[in-house]
């Protein structure tokens, strides 16, 4: 049976990451008996241009009624004045809404051969190897209500609301605990119950839930010190889980451990597995076009989605493999080149891999 994956290449460097992408499905296709269709939609900017809307309806019912979804990035300053609603960013979050992907896992890993490109010093970060489970269709990025609107003594005032259910913490620490279960079982739940009430419940339901996976040692941050902590010692940290706007801002933080946010891959996943798959980099407007954006954040993101979407995690782990053997070959696009090393292009550094899954 074949999988129906659905691409959204969307904005700035998007397209040409994608390309090299489809170069490594193409190859897992013919020569690894990988079966997939491929449908291509546009979001984002894309969208927006295409019919007006960042998340076109046909785009949306095409995410829905795929087995997973890759989506390269969206945004661009071309599309900064337009009405809220319209902005690239809606498209994104009506995805994460609409294919209701409430688990956000967002891995910082530090790969040896990259271990210089961090501006921590060697000893902090060698070795990382934690992941972020971040709530994505909650919290405050959704609750209700949310606006600005004028008071009664004529000022302005902006608000939103941070609202979770029980059942909305359950899942996502559901979802955590079992990630937990297959890596290093320590799960750090990020809060701030000393000021904020919604978070008091998140740290009674993960507890709660705790009793279930006597198997995972649970502990508790506040949000301050998690941030503090992932600089000063991230290798405490083995897996954390956190609401949408805490996930948002420690993943960044924790990916630029790494020194190489243009290596790092994601997965936003529903109930029952079905997913979008996306490099954690943004769309890169200053690059876009160039050839010279580092693919293999995209190409990690396909390794994911046979992961988790499409079962065959045996291609994963070639996919993975073949990323490292690149790196071996010293291959490195800008981002992640060290000053006076000569780097490769997108394409060059696409090949390079789709070569090395061939040979392995
Ligand atoms: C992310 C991004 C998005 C978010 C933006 C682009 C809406 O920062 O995926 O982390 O805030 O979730
Ligand atoms: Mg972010």
């Amino acid at each position: 049976m074949s999988h129906i994956i659905t691409i959204l290449p969307g904005d700035g460097i998007g397209p040409e990451i994608i390309n090299e992408a489809e170069k490594v499905l193409a190859c897992l296709q013919s020569e690894h008996g990988l079966a997939v269709t491929l449908e291509h939609a546009p979001v984002g900017g894309a969208g927006y241009e295409d019919s007006g809307k960042p998340l076109p309806d046909a785009t949306l019912a095409l995410a829905q009624a795929a087995d997973a979804v890759l989506l390269g990035s969206v945004g661009g300053p071309q599309w900064e004045h337009l009405d809220r609603a319209l902005r690239p960013e809606q498209g994104l979050l009506g995805l994460r809404a609409g294919m209701q992907l409430f688990a956000n896992l967002r891995p910082a890993i530090l790969y040896p051969q990259l271990a210089d490109a961090s501006t921590l010093k060697p000893d902090v970060v060698s070795g990382l190897d934690l992941m972020i489970v971040r709530e994505l269709t909650g919290g405050i990025y959704f609750g209700q209500p949310r606006g600005i609107r004028t008071r009664d003594d004529g000022q302005l005032e902006g608000y939103n609301t941070l609202v979770y259910s029980e059942g909305e913490i359950d899942r996502i620490g559901r979802s955590a605990f079992d990630i937990a279960r297959n890596r290093g079982r320590r799960l750090c739940s990020v809060d701030k119950a000393n000021v904020l009430e919604c978070t008091e419940l998140w740290r009674q339901v993960m507890t709660q839930l705790g009793t279930e996976y006597p198997d995972v040692e649970l502990t508790h941050m506040y949000v301050d010190n998690a941030a503090m902590q992932l600089v000063r010692a991230p290798r405490q940290f083995d897996v954390m889980v956190t609401t949408n706007l805490f996930g948002d801002i420690l993943s960044d933080a924790a990916a630029m451990l790494t020194g190489s946010i243009g290596m790092l891959p994601s997965a936003s996943l529903d109930s029952s597995g079905k997913g979008m798959y996306e490099p954690i980099h943004g769309s890169a407007p200053d690059i876009a076009g160039q050839g010279v954006a580092n693919p293999l954040a995209t190409i990690l993101s396909v390794a994911m989605m046979l992961r988790y979407s499409l079962d065959e995690p045996a291609l994963a782990d070639r996919i993975e493999q073949a990323v490292g053997t690149v790196l071996d070959r010293g291959l490195r696009t800008p981002d992640i080149a060290a000053a006076g090393t000569d780097p490769v292009g997108t394409r060059e550094m696409g090949d390079a891999v789709v070569a090395a899954l061939r040979n392995n």
